[in-house]
């Protein structure tokens, strides 16, 4: 980051402190990741009885097996789940189950949609609306965007008509129910029900990416959304703070990695399963009580409606997106195109105001009523003077 990074040397609650003693009011929790915020006493503890206990272990262990029945118990869909130590490994094995399974190589994944970095999944479309793709980054062999299809997230009639066209080579299509597309964006009613059917109709696996979309209900997004996928793809709050990944669901598809018997997918890692990051993933979960959704959500719609209200203020034509204690920045069509400069500028113009994160938020439960007063003040007054400027330059 220009012109130069946080250094940041510790942190609590909601606050980080860089090495130059500056406190930050955290708005993005290590990318979503800490939903009880930095430090939590009762997350910091289990790190700590377990630290004493076992660190990494070539074996199951019984906190991991803990920490699955935790999460099985919240998503009917998990009959069989997997641990690995990220986001991206989580994502990258799902689809490797998915192609074993059906014997297909091709996977119709969302244009712009982010599933970690992994080489087959970091291809967008070659030119905008293709279905065909392309690499968005260097390192990427060209010829891997074969084995993938493009579609357009809420495309409802675009994505089943490429299901249907590609049925008999397609593996899997994955979607990140609510979609992290630069913002994150709720799925359009009946978008998911009929990719959902689609997919059954043509035996392909329906793969969900709810690295962060699980922290919206007790079950994730497939609750909230109520369409159940094959597989689901987990990270982030389920290590508290740790680092983390799991996969599972379909009991049929998943026996492709059963190691009894010698696995048609072997699923090696010397650190899969970590019983440190479990136990962190465990009380985090066991914290994320019958109350704490209630809270998240109400944290959320005050910061939404805070911000709207901010950009109501000063005539910013933006749009504010929420689902649950997640919010984020949207353009909108008659947002001027010198926004993105400012938007740009926005996160160096908040750090000096006290404040990390921009764009994309995640509220802990820790929050409170003050501090979503104390952000959107401080984004209002960040705003003031480039949104006068704005104003004098054409929609764009
Ligand atoms: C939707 C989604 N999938 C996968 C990933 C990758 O997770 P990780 O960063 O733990 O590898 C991310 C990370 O931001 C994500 O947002």
């Amino acid at each position: 980051m220009n012109p130069y990074p946080v250094y940041v040397e510790r942190a609590a609650g909601t606050r980080l402190e860089d090495a130059d003693g500056h406190r930050l009011l955290d708005l993005i929790y290590n990318a979503t990741s800490l939903i009880h915020g930095h430090v939590h006493p009762q997350v910091t503890e289990a790190i700590r009885d377990q630290a004493g206990r076992a660190t990494a272990v070539l074996a199951p262990n019984t906190v991991q097996i803990d920490l699955a029945e935790e999460l099985c118990a919240r998503v009917p869909s998990l009959d069989r789940l997997r641990f690995t130590n990220s986001g991206t490994e989580a994502t990258m094995m799902m689809i490797k189950t998915a192609r074993a399974y059906t014997g297909r190589d091709l996977v119709l994944k969302m244009d712009g949609s982010y599933h970690g970095t992994f080489d087959g999944m970091e291809i967008n479309a070659a030119t905008p609306g293709s279905e065909r793709g392309a690499p968005y980054t260097a390192g990427v062999p060209a010829n891997l965007a074969d084995n993938v299809v493009i579609g357009s997230f809420n495309d409802t009639d675009g994505v089943v008509s490429l299901i249907e066209r590609y049925a008999d080579r397609l593996a899997a299509v994955i979607v990140t129910p609510m979609a992290s597309i630069a913002t994150w964006v709720p799925p359009a009613p009946g978008f998911l029900e009929a990719v959902r059917a689609a997919a059954t109709a043509h035996g392909v696996l329906l793969l969900f990416d709810e690295v962060i979309a699980f922290r919206v209900a007790p079950g994730g997004a497939q609750q909230r959304y109520g369409v159940t996928p094959d597989l689901t793809a987990y990270g982030k709050v389920i290590g508290g703070g740790m680092p983390v990944g799991a996969y599972g669901g379909r009991v049929d598809v998943m026996a492709v990695t059963d190691a009894a018997g010698g696995p048609r997918l072997a699923h090696a890692g010397t650190f899969n399963g970590n019983p440190v990051t479990a136990a962190a993933g465990l009380a985090t979960l066991r914290l994320l009580d019958a109350d704490a959704y209630p809270r998240l959500e109400r944290l959320g719609e005050r910061f939404a409606t805070r911000l709207r209200g901010a950009f109501a203020d000063l005539d910013l034509a933006l749009e504010v997106r929420q689902v649950g204690s997640l919010v984020s920045v949207a353009t909108t069509e008659r947002t001027p195109a010198a926004w993105g400069e400012v938007n740009a500028a926005m996160r160096l113009a908040l750090l000096n105001r006290g404040v990390c994160g921009w764009g994309v938020f995640a509220l802990p439960t820790v929050f409170d009523d003050a501090e979503i007063d104390e952000a959107v003040e401080i984004i209002h007054d960040a705003l003031r003077v480039p949104a006068a400027a704005l104003h004098e330059v054409p929609v764009g």
